[in-house]
């Protein structure tokens, strides 16, 4: 395909010199420049460039569920306004009131259920809409409320997870997960509920904690529980003809390993959808840039991730499960939890050490092994985009 340049994306400040050897097929290219992982420059722009502008996923559909529902999520720098309104149709806003822009609701804070929408400030008052209801000391007969509803943002609930487009301006969202349906829709994670969840901040930048969920070259030296229920070298990658924004592969569970777990034993039952090898798959995907989805036979595990800064992420794991599953007395979500909570933190304390070593300002940029083309095609998604470039995955020949 032929690369695009974004309109109006700048190139961020990166040498476009070191990022060609990023872009560099596959066996012969380099990981990103350090500063990619340590500048503060580099990081105002990802805010603004990626986190602001384009498709971010911002949590589940079951925060928000019921009619009169409002949340407020941070997205980059800013915030935005999600509400349901009486149809159930979720509307996403800038998180601003269109008086004098007082927040709405403060950002990070669990859903409220209110029939309107009151700005704490002055008290401008909207309906479920959006559109302007009530505006004290303001006389309705000269003051045109219809040119004050809140500044509306392009949202799409996929697959049970909430995505917005701050800017307003990104591709259709069809393109962003393109080749992913057939992948994602026979585990229904629209009808999963959410048992268990565990925050983490972790002192790296947010894309090495992509580029570790990218290839299991690492797992047999700081994965023992992992390794003993899935056998490092199994599976394989998508080689990505598509041209969405994500990246992904699947491991095997081990014989007589039932999922991910400590023991190898499942707690649940096996998806109803999901057929043949897929019973004994686990499906890692990442979709660009801060939602990992690990799609096992028997529940689905997410990381959301919020970059703080060049070298702090905070990060929402999830577990969900099948509601049939959830009401069986004695149904405890920890079988998955507890496997994946240590497999979490080792690979916490990995890509801390990674973010220190890079911050040496002696760090040079390494290759990438064979079994690290998940790596490479995330890589190439993130030069890409650092050029002002769409953003797809650099093809990976398979032999
Ligand atoms: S800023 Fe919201 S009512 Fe004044
Ligand atoms: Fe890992």
């Amino acid at each position: 395909m032929v690369n695009q340049t974004i309109p109006g994306r700048e190139p961020a400040p990166l040498d476009p010199i070191a990022l060609s050897k990023s872009l560099a097929p596959f066996g012969e290219s380099s990981m990103l420049p350090r500063e990619a992982y340590t500048s503060d420059a580099v990081f105002a722009w990802e805010q603004r460039n990626l986190f602001e502008a384009g498709w971010i996923c911002i949590g589940r559909v079951e925060e928000i569920p019921n009619p009169g529902d409002q949340k407020a999520v941070s997205v980059g720098r800013a915030g935005v306004f999600l509400m349901r309104d009486q149809q159930g149709t979720l509307r996403a806003f800038a998180n601003a009131c269109r008086h004098r822009g007082h927040e709405l609701l403060p950002c990070g804070q669990p859903a409220v259920n209110r029939p309107i929408v009151v700005c704490p400030y002055h008290a401008w008052s909207y309906k479920l809409d959006g559109s302007l209801r009530m505006t004290p000391g303001y006389s309705s007969e000269t003051f045109d409320m219809s040119a004050y509803g809140l500044v509306q943002l392009p949202s799409v609930e996929w697959h049970g997870w909430i995505f917005v487009d701050a800017s307003g301006d990104a591709p259709p969202f069809d393109s962003h997960v393109a080749g992913l349906e057939q992948i994602v829709a026979p585990y229904e994670p629209e009808r999963l509920i959410t048992k268990g969840s565990h925050d983490y901040v972790v002192d790296a930048n947010w894309k090495i904690m992509n580029e570790n969920y990218q290839e299991c070259y690492h797992c047999a030296m700081i994965h023992p529980e992992f390794c003993n229920v899935s056998a490092p070298q199994s599976g394989a990658n998508y080689a990505h003809p598509s041209e969405g924004a994500w990246v992904g592969g699947w491991m095997e569970l081990r014989e007589d390993m039932e999922t991910m777990s400590l023991d190898g034993k499942s707690g649940a039952s096996i998806f109803r959808g999901l057929i043949g090898e897929q019973q004994r798959h686990v499906e890692y995907i990442a979709i660009f840039p801060n939602i990992l989805i690990s799609l096992h036979p028997d529940y689905v595990m997410t990381h959301l991730l919020t970059p703080l800064g060049p070298n702090r992420t905070h990060i929402v794991c999830s577990w969900a499960f099948a509601p049939e599953d959830i009401a069986k007395e004695g149904f405890d979500p920890s079988f998955g939890m507890d496997l994946w909570d240590i497999t979490n933190r080792q690979d916490w304390l990995a890509c801390e050490s990674v973010q220190r070593g890079m911050s040496s300002p002696r760090a040079v940029p390494g290759p990438m092994s064979s079994d690290e083309d998940g790596v490479y095609q995330f890589v190439t998604m993130v030069a890409r985009a650092y050029l002002g470039e769409q953003v797809v995955a650099g093809a990976v020949k398979v032999s």
